[in-house]
């Protein structure tokens, strides 16, 4: 498929990149993930069907649910803290849409589906999980600094960093709308 056809699927995927107000963190933003779905084993419309994570079994929550729900609990926290607090700690809001958009991009190059139709690590994956990948696209087509740390330190291994205050609202957005499915008895919904 040829790039412009890519660009539309992701503009499809992804109508909160319309809110990143900055022109060219916009583009940087459409470019990252436009180069990986150009480069993933993983088609567009895959991400409205696969789960958002192989570790909850049957997991009935898609990629794109997911992703979609901690952009926008991303954004609303970062008004928030804004509006209450932003006198002390002030949050870059098109940081935090822009690193919450990208945060999981790496997942493209991370999975493949599998002979039995399922989502799996690949063995790239294996090597280099999704947040390391998707810094490394995401440098590429030109995503400053500031924004590769909400990626890079958004999961687990961020842990070791110490998060500005635009990488922890996007890491607790992500963990808040992933935690509760750890515990089954939440879980509503099983397929
Ligand atoms: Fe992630």
């Amino acid at each position: 498929m040829e790039i412009p056809a890519m660009r539309e699927d992701v503009n499809r995927l992804w109508p909160e990149i319309q809110w990143i107000q900055n022109s060219k963190l916009r583009e940087q933003v459409l470019q990252t993930w436009t180069k990986a779905l150009e480069r993933s084993p993983l088609k567009a419309e895959d991400l409205n069907k696969i789960p958002f994570t192989l570790l909850i079994p049957n997991c009935p929550i898609t990629f794109m649910e997911h992703k979609r729900c901690v952009v926008h609990i991303a954004r609303k926290s970062a008004e928030s803290m804004n509006e209450f607090m932003g006198r002390a700690l002030p949050v870059n809001v098109d940081a935090v849409i822009a690193g919450a958009i990208l945060a999981d991009v790496g997942k493209l190059l991370e999975y493949e589906i599998g002979p039995d139709g399922r989502s799996r690590q690949s063995e790239r994956g294996e090597a280099l999980r999704h947040p390391f990948t998707g810094v490394a696209l995401a440098l590429e087509c030109g995503v400053p600094d500031d924004v590769c740390h909400i990626i890079a330190a958004h999961a687990a291994e961020g842990d070791q960093v110490k998060r500005t205050t635009e990488a922890y609202i996007v890491h607790h957005a992500d963990f808040m709308a992933y935690l509760p499915f750890k515990n089954p008895k939440n879980v509503k919904v099983k397929d």
